[in-house]
């Protein structure tokens, strides 16, 4: 049975992954520091296939035992500080985290003898598409706008360019659209969860230039391009990008209060005008669907009613709870 290691495995896109993969039928370690606590990790905790480390990846003696104690097929690199809030608010631990720990992390993998490497990027390195008529594709210049983009950019590099080429190591990096949808460990700081949580709980929405485009996927729709990533032979992801989503489901925000308006009829939405906005893209998923045959399984749509069920229904009681928030968040007067 193949095993594979999770950085930030209880995390918003970890938690779901690891269930898919033990589902699937690989053996999985997690590695996390329980920033946002431990909760979306009760349910597999005596599974048999689940190991768990507590290890901060800043912490090279302790990421090198235990990439040395088992004999991992890959590792799946998601521990970061995440979004570009939480980076602006402490530079200094994104930069050690999300860029000299993930080259340590992957230095490290090559030394062990693991296969595979599989980093979560995102599509928000392309900042902002100079032509609104055009999908932007892998081959797209990057233009970050953010310090949490651009230490992305920088490790991709390093990973697409700069590690050497050997049939034995093959590193990939996935640009995932922003995502949305119920996972163990939720967030309800990404868009349509945000969106459609302040209105299933009766709030008036304020939305902030509603013409800008992004793409959107579901959680749990990452997992399975991780997935197809694992299971795709070596010579096909090995030192390439992808982006992760689907074509059609670029959406600009008022197309997704559109959408929330039908399944949320008596929503308030405000809107308020902005002139411009550094992140303003359209991207292709083509490419994944070509090479890796990843088709999406969920739309935002379908995204929007399990979050309003979770909200109305009372299934989570409270969504103000810190918890669900990367950065310090106020509850609402
Ligand atoms: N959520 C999105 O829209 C999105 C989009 C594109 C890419 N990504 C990428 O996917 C990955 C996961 O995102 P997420 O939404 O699950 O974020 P998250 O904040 O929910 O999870 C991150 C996890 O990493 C852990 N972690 C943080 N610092 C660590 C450290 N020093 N050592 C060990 N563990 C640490 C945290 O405890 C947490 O469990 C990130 O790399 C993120 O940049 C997310």
């Amino acid at each position: 049975m193949k095993r594979v290691l999770v950085t930030g495995g209880a995390g918003y896109v970890g938690s779901g992954l690891l269930r898919t993969l033990l589902n699937t039928g690989f053996q999985v370690d997690c590695v996390d520091i329980l920033k946002f606590g431990g909760d979306s990790l009760l349910d597999i905790w005596t599974h048999p296939g689940f190991a768990f480390h507590k290890i901060d990846i800043t912490d090279y003696p302790a990421v090198d035992r235990v990439l040395q104690q088992a004999d991992y097929h890959a590792v799946v690199h998601l521990a970061a500080i995440v979004g570009d809030p939480a980076c602006g608010r402490e530079p200094e631990l994104a930069r050690r985290v999300n860029l000299d720990a993930s080259l340590h992390l992957i230095d490290s993998c090559q030394a062990a003898g693991i296969p595979r490497f599989i980093f979560a990027s995102t599509c928000s390195n392309y900042g902002k598409m100079s032509d609104p008529d055009l999908y932007l594709d892998e081959d797209s210049p990057l233009a970050p706008v953010s310090l949490y983009a651009e230490l992305k950019v920088e490790f991709e590099h390093y990973l697409l360019d700069s590690i050497p080429r050997q049939e034995t190591f093959a590193p990939t990096a996935l640009r995932f659209s922003t995502v949305y949808g119920l996972s163990p460990r939720m967030r309800f700081d990404l868009t349509v969860n945000e969106f459609t949580k302040d209105l299933a709980s009766g709030r008036v929405l304020e939305i902030f230039g509603e013409q800008f485009w992004r793409p959107y996927c579901h959680v749990g729709d990452f997992s399975r391009a991780i997935q197809a990533v694992l299971e795709a032979p070596p010579e096909k992801v090995a030192h390439d990008v992808f982006n992760i989503g689907d074509t059609a489901e670029n959406y600009t925000k008022k197309m997704i209060a559109t959408e929330l308006l039908r399944q949320i009829p008596t929503a308030q939405i405000e809107y308020v005008y902005k002139e411009d906005d550094p992140r303003d893209y359209r991207v292709s998923f083509e490419k994944a669907k070509n090479v890796l045959g990843f088709n999406i399984s969920k739309t935002v749509p379908q995204g929007i009613a399990e979050i309003k069920e979770v909200i109305t229904q009372g299934i989570i009681a409270d969504p103000e709870e810190q918890k669900y928030y990367n950065i310090p968040h106020q509850r609402p007067a």
